[in-house]
């Protein structure tokens, strides 16, 4: 698929991202080598790798799945994997990197919302951070598009920040967010109101919430919302020794008092066809 002509800013990063990532794998390539799961730090990760067990011989689809790092750790524990991202770089630095880690992958640029496969085709259906890039039309697309891939009995897992509370919604939007690694910029304050409009700009990101996600599956046999992150909104006021205790804490918490997890900052939908 051609990539369209009118590419966000945000896209163009995650585009370019991909083109760096193939020529550091060509120069370097052992460095490249998948030992254990690029999520392991996410808060969701221990659930989702739960939901995704068995892995060996699972035939999973990943849309949105960037440069590959997780698909190709999956591919590692024995998974058939087909990922599918908008950026055609990107696709190819994921296909370097099952070529690198020697897994049963392929990959190609296809819209989530327009996926080139045939009914039923997979066990699973996985995207992670992918969701919250697309409009709420398209979002709804992407799920039917799953739907329909999917083998009866199969699952949609989806990975997605959320914002569930406009109160807080607001007050993070309060602070400042420093520059990330992987290119973003600095998140100036709401109140910085030229600053916030320019950033808002050059994103393509938007706030999801969990009712979205739950009724954008409602052709679904049974959707399950499982929240993670509620102290993990603390991160940038803690010290650092605190900051590493709160996934530990949050996981503590929500045990306790399930019902916070409407305060969570992500959430793991698990849809059933
Ligand atoms: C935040 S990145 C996440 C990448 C990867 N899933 C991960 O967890 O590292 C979002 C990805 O979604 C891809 N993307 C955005 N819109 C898409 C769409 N409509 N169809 C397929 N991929 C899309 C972007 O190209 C980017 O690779």
């Amino acid at each position: 698929m051609a990539p369209p002509d009118d590419i966000s800013p945000d896209q163009s990063r995650w585009n370019e991202l991909g083109s760096s990532r193939l020529r550091e794998m060509r120069q370097e390539p052992e460095r490249f080598r998948i030992r254990e799961s690029p999520h392991k730090k996410k808060l969701h990760h221990a659930a989702l790798l739960d939901l995704l067990e068995p892995l060996k011989d699972k035939r999973i689809l990943e849309v949105g799945c960037g440069r590959g790092e997780f698909g190709a750790f999956l591919g590692t524990q024995g998974a058939h994997l087909i990922g599918t991202d908008l950026g055609l770089d990107l696709a190819a630095a994921a296909r370097e990197l099952a070529r690198i880690n020697e897994i049963d992958a392929r990959y190609l640029a296809a819209d989530a919302s327009a996926l080139p496969f045939a009914d039923a085709r997979f066990d699973v259906v996985l995207a992670v951070n992918v969701l919250h890039h697309l409009s709420e039309a398209h979002l709804a697309r992407a799920l039917r598009e799953a739907h329909r891939v999917l083998r009866p009995g199969g699952s949609a897992l989806i990975c997605e920040p959320v914002e569930n509370s406009r109160v807080l919604g607001l007050v993070s939007a309060l602070v400042p967010k420093p520059a990330s690694g992987r290119g973003r910029p600095r998140r100036p304050s709401i109140l910085e109101r030229k600053a916030w409009k320019a950033f808002q700009e050059t994103l393509d990101d938007r706030s999801l919430s969990s009712r979205e996600l739950r009724r954008a599956g409602a052709r679904f046999s049974q959707v399950n919302v499982h929240s993670f992150g509620v102290l993990i909104r603390l991160k940038r006021f803690v010290s650092k020794d605190l900051r590493k205790r709160l996934p530990e804490l949050d996981a503590q918490l929500l045990e306790r008092a399930p019902w916070l997890g409407r305060f969570g900052r992500h959430v793991l939908v698990e849809y059933r066809k």
